[in-house]
Formats: structure tokens, C-alpha cells, sequence
């Protein structure tokens, strides 16, 4: 009991900074300040619920593990999250046959204990592999032994507790033409069928998802995209829907007009669809700071509309939440804000025009 008093003692001393509600228990004259969500009083996932999707982030497992601001932020204002590198092959599987979960783990308790859905990323891709596979030489059928032991091994660790997966990640080139790949070289492009039915056998009742970037609105690669998953369909293969990333920047990003069309022509087969990996670089806009804000909110807002203006579209997840931790600074090496909170948990324009939008 002390303990837990400790807990939250430390709790609401670590938030007073954050805006807070004053709220006054009847039977008691005692007045208790409870923290508020940061981005005001109605949190972006009561929001999201009330408009029927999911609202989420990927998750940095250091971030989460050493940083109360964070897991805070993540627990209050967002219902799904992704893992955003710790439930990969290298991470999972870092020598042939020896699993770890632990990171993983960590981060799906969480979700539990913060009541969120967890989208399980990702369990085929050609990249974020271990060197025992990229510098192994295996023949077509040791690999398709590899791959269905991951793949089992994967989901049926979490068959209680994950019921959302990237099951194939990226299998597209930008061309239209299948990605080259470890897995298409030496098993052939039968891998992806191959790959949702073993995530299938595991979890018959989980939602297994293709999930790609530049393939939002229509052109090439959504063309290749909505092809590939009519082909799967027509073959009977157990796939519920498609992730689409939406990783954009303030100067390229598809129309919502076009993003609504996509959506509907992948509904129209009898897919789901979800916003997987929103972010919007910015650095290459030439316009002043503030005016990029503005920007990049109107971006947010016109995907969130999107998502919320087509049946289908259940869930709206970005890659991350913070631009204290985000992908691009270090891909790129320019500095950069594609979040929706600043580096020190402030909620920017972007923020309150998904909140605008939800409303
Ligand atoms: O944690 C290690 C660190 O210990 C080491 O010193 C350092 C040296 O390179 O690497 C660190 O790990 C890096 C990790 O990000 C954490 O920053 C990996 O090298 C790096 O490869 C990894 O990049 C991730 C990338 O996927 C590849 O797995 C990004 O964080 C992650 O945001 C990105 O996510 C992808 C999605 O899975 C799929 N869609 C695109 C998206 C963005 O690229």
C-alpha cells in the first residue's frame, strides 16, 4: 500500500507542471489534482473512440523504459501502439533459434496496463535483419523453414495479447515491381502468401496486415499495392487489410481526395485499412518555421479526415509522437519536427488539428 501511495505520491509530484483538473470527492472535503492529458482535457484517444478508430503511436522502448514524460504522454493521450523496432527479426531473433522477447514483452505490458492495442511490426521484411540471415546461405526450403519457425514462434508468443500484425513490410519497390529481397531471391515471390498463411495458422483470429510507404494516394505503387492484395484475396489467403504509412514531408504528400479513393477501392475487396506510420519531415521547407507548423497541421488534419470519412479505416497510428524521438533526425541528419508533440512534450498545431479534426 505504501508503495503504491509512493507511486502515485511521485506520480502527480513528477506532473505539476502539466495542466491539471481540481476535482472534489463528495464524500470528502479533500480536494485531489489529478494530471490532465497534455494536450487539454479531453484526451486524443476519447477523441478517436468516440469517432469509432484507434488512435497510436510507435513506441521507442529506451524512451518508454527511462523517460515518466514519455510513458505518460504515450499511456494517456493514445489507445494503440506499435513497437517500433522490437518485435523485427533482428530484434526477435538475433541468433538462429534463440528468441527474445523481453523488449517486446515490456512494451505489450504497458499497452495492457494502459488499456491500448498493440500492432505487432513486423514479421517479413527486407530489412532489420540479423547478419546469421543476410550473410547465410540457405537453400529455398531451409528458408522457408526459417521463416515459418519466426513467424510461428512470433505470433504464438503473443496470440493473447497482439491481434494486429505487419505480417509482410515493404514488398513493393517504388516501381511497382516487386522488391527485391533475401526472401523473394531464394524463396520466390510465393513468400508473401506463404508468410500470412503460417501468421494465420498461428492466430487464426488475428488481423493480419500488408503494410507499405508512397502508396497512399493512387499512382504506380498503389496501383501494385491494391493488385498484389486482389491476387492475395483471389487466392484465398487469410489477409484482413492494408497499412498504409503515410511517411510524407510538408512539400510531398498525397491530395485527401486521392488518399479517399485508395482507401475505398481497398475497402471495396472487403479490406480494413489503417494510417500505420504517419509522420511529416519538414526540413526541406523552405518557409519560415512557424508557417511549416501550420503546415504540417493541415496535413494531420487532412489525413485524419481521410481516415475518418471512409468506413474502413480503423485506426490512425503514427511513428511516434515527439520529435524528442523520431526516425528522421537520425536517417537523415538534419534536424527536423514530423511530430505532433515538440521536444518537450508541448502539443503543437499538428496535435490540436487532430484534435479539431476528431471533434
Ligand atoms: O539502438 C542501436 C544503437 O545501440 C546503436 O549504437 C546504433 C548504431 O547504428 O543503432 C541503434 O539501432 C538503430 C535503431 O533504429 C534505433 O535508433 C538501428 O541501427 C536502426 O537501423 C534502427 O532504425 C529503425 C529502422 O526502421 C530499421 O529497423 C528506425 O528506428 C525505425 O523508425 C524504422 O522504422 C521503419 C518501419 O519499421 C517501417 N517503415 C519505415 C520506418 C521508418 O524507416
Amino acid at each position: 500500500m505504501k508503495r503504491t501511495l509512493g507511486i502515485v505520491f511521485s506520480f502527480l509530484l513528477l506532473f505539476t507542471a502539466c495542466s491539471s483538473t481540481t476535482v472534489q470527492n463528495s464524500s470528502s472535503t479533500e480536494v485531489a489534482s489529478i494530471p490532465t492529458p497534455p494536450g487539454g482535457v479531453t484526451a486524443l484517444r476519447d477523441l478517436a473512440q468516440k469517432r469509432g478508430i484507434a488512435i497510436g503511436a510507435a513506441v521507442d522502448y529506451n524512451a518508454l523504459q527511462n523517460e515518466p514524460q514519455y510513458a505518460y504522454v504515450l499511456g494517456s493521450e493514445f489507445n494503440i501502439l506499435t513497437p517500433e523496432n522490437m518485435m523485427k527479426f533482428d530484434a526477435t531473433e538475433p541468433e538462429p533459434n534463440v528468441f527474445n522477447f523481453v523488449p517486446a514483452d515490456a512494451i505489450v505490458k504497458f499497452a495492457q496496463q494502459h488499456h491500448m492495442l498493440v500492432r505487432g511490426h513486423t514479421l517479413v521484411w527486407y530489412n532489420a535483419l540479423p547478419t546469421w540471415i543476410t550473410s547465410g546461405t540457405f537453400s529455398r526450403d531451409q528458408l522457408m523453414a526459417i521463416l515459418k519457425q519466426h513467424i510461428m514462434t512470433e505470433v504464438s508468443h503473443y496470440r493473447s495479447t497482439v491481434n494486429i500484425w505487419d505480417v509482410v513490410n515493404e514488398a513493393i519497390a517504388d516501381n511497382g515491381s516487386l522488391r527485391q529481397s533475401i526472401w523473394e531471391r531464394v524463396i520466390g515471390p510465393d513468400y508473401l502468401d506463404m508468410a500470412f498463411r503460417w501468421a494465420h495458422e498461428a492466430n487464426p483470429q488475428a488481423h493480419l496486415f500488408y503494410n507499405d510507404y508512397a502508396g497512399e494516394g493512387l499512382g504506380t505503387k498503389s496501383d501494385a499495392i491494391y493488385n498484389l492484395v486482389k491476387g492475395m484475396l483471389q487466392r484465398g489467403v487469410p489477409i484482413y487489410g492494408v497499412g498504409l504509412q503515410m511517411h510524407v514531408s510538408t512539400r510531398y504528400y498525397p491530395s485527401t481526395q486521392e488518399v479517399i479513393a485508395n482507401m475505398q477501392r481497398l475497402a471495396a475487396l472487403g479490406l480494413k485499412v489503417q494510417i500505420t506510420e504517419m509522420d511529416v519531415k519538414t526540413q526541406d521547407d523552405p518557409n519560415p518555421p512557424a508557417q511549416r507548423l501550420q503546415d504540417e497541421a493541415q496535413i494531420y488534419h487532412a489525413a485524419m479526415i481521410a481516415c475518418l470519412a471512409v468506413k474502413a479505416c480503423e485506426a490512425f497510428v503514427m511513428w511516434g509522437f515527439t520529435d524528442k524521438h523520431s526516425w528522421i533526425p537520425i536517417f537523415t541528419g538534419h534536424a527536423d519536427a514530423p511530430l505532433i508533440f515538440d521536444t518537450n512534450y508541448q502539443p503543437k498545431p499538428a496535435f490540436f488539428a487532430l484534435q479539431q479534426a476528431l471533434k
